[in-house]
């Protein structure tokens, strides 16, 4: 039997997170002072929450669940978990899902070449060690590539871990998610059970192309991001776009609030929101007209059809008398 080398790095590290024999985790010190903390603080880094995301922000880290952001594409869901890493110091690790993400890539995998290279130095420098030994240098920590999962769960500085659209992956690999989730520890049958050090606040984000395993659901807060009210969408974009006026961007968020009650393949998104209001500027508008917001609804709306169908609708409306 190898010395469990893991287990001994982590006692001198202070041990394991607290678990009481109900099952839940210790918190440790809070990352926020309050929900509208988390609000300004969101607010300061760009991203601007309603009151229903800071909360579910600041309920995440007092009672250590991961948050699982579920909404249509480009609502923000990734951008939430970007800015809560900046907002609270932490390196964001990020684990990317697709179709046949597996453990090797979402968790660790041994460095092959670097083992087979050691295995043939050990033959040309006649070193005569024996198998036991061998083996034991090879599946050490220096031959071992971390991966996300990992990564996250060891790291001693804090972090915050984005499972990024977790809805891509089959559901075996999830279930392995959910192991680490529950637990904040993995276990490598060469070394030993890592054990998270300080606990990764969690974001899972998903696009609900497919509906979730109840396990996982369970485990975590529920966030859904729908497209922000009129009021955070103009928010939103005299944050993030630079010289806009207020008149503008009252504008293109009720252009954008009207597209999206209409009957499209696709409605644009708060990026596509962004971008369109960045090409007014740089076209130098200063009030949207019909045949401006013809001209280029082709930034807000990806399908002929549907630019076919608001340019129709847009020219009975829009103007700069609207309001
Ligand atoms: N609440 C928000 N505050 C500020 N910017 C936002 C907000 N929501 C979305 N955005 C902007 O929209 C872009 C797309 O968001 P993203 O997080 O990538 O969407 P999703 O992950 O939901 O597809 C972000 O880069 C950000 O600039
Ligand atoms: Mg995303």
């Amino acid at each position: 039997m190898k010395p469990d080398r893991t287990e001994r790095r982590h006692a001198d590290a202070g041990g394991p997170p607290a678990v009481d024999p109900m099952g839940f985790f210790d918190p440790g010190p809070p990352r926020f002072g309050s929900i509208t903390d988390v609000n300004e603080r969101l607010a300061g880094a760009g991203y601007l929450a309603d009151e229903g995301m800071s909360s579910v922000v600041y309920l995440a880290d007092r009672l250590v669940k991961p948050v699982l952001v579920e909404g249509p594409a480009g609502t923000g869901k990734t951008e939430l978990a970007k800015s809560v890493a900046r907002i609270t110091g932490s390196r964001l690790v990020r684990l990317q899902c697709y179709e046949g993400l597996d453990e090797s890539k979402a968790l660790y995998e041994w460095n092959y070449s670097k083992q087979l290279l050691r295995i043939q130095a050990e033959q040309v420098l006649e070193e005569n060690r024996g198998w036991e030994e061998i083996e034991e240098d090879i599946f050490g920590e220096g031959f071992l590539l971390a991966r996300p999962l990992l990564e996250a769960i060891r790291s001693v500085e804090p972090v915050v871990l984005l499972v990024d659209e977790v809805d891509r992956v089959e559901l075996e690999t999830e279930a392995l998610l959910l192991e680490v989730l529950s637990e904040y520890q993995v276990s490598i049958p060469e070394l030993g059970t890592i054990r998270a050090t300080s606990l990764p606040m969690v974001f899972l984000t998903s696009n609900n192309t497919r509906e979730l395993s109840e396990a996982l659901k369970r485990r975590c807060l529920y966030l859904h991001l729908d497209y922000p009210s009129i009021e955070r969408e103009r928010a939103i974009v005299l944050a993030r776009v630079p010289g806009i006026s207020h008149e503008l961007a009252d504008q293109v968020a009720r252009i954008v609030r009207s597209l999206r009650s209409m009957e499209l393949k696709k409605h644009p998104s708060v990026s596509e929101t962004l971008d369109w209001a960045r090409t007014l500027v740089l076209l130098g508008v200063d009030s949207i007209d019909a045949e401006q917001a013809g001209a280029t609804l082709n930034i807000l709306l990806k399908y002929r059809s549907d630019i076919e169908r608001a340019s129709k609708e847009l020219a009975g409306t829009a103007g700069p008398d609207r309001s």
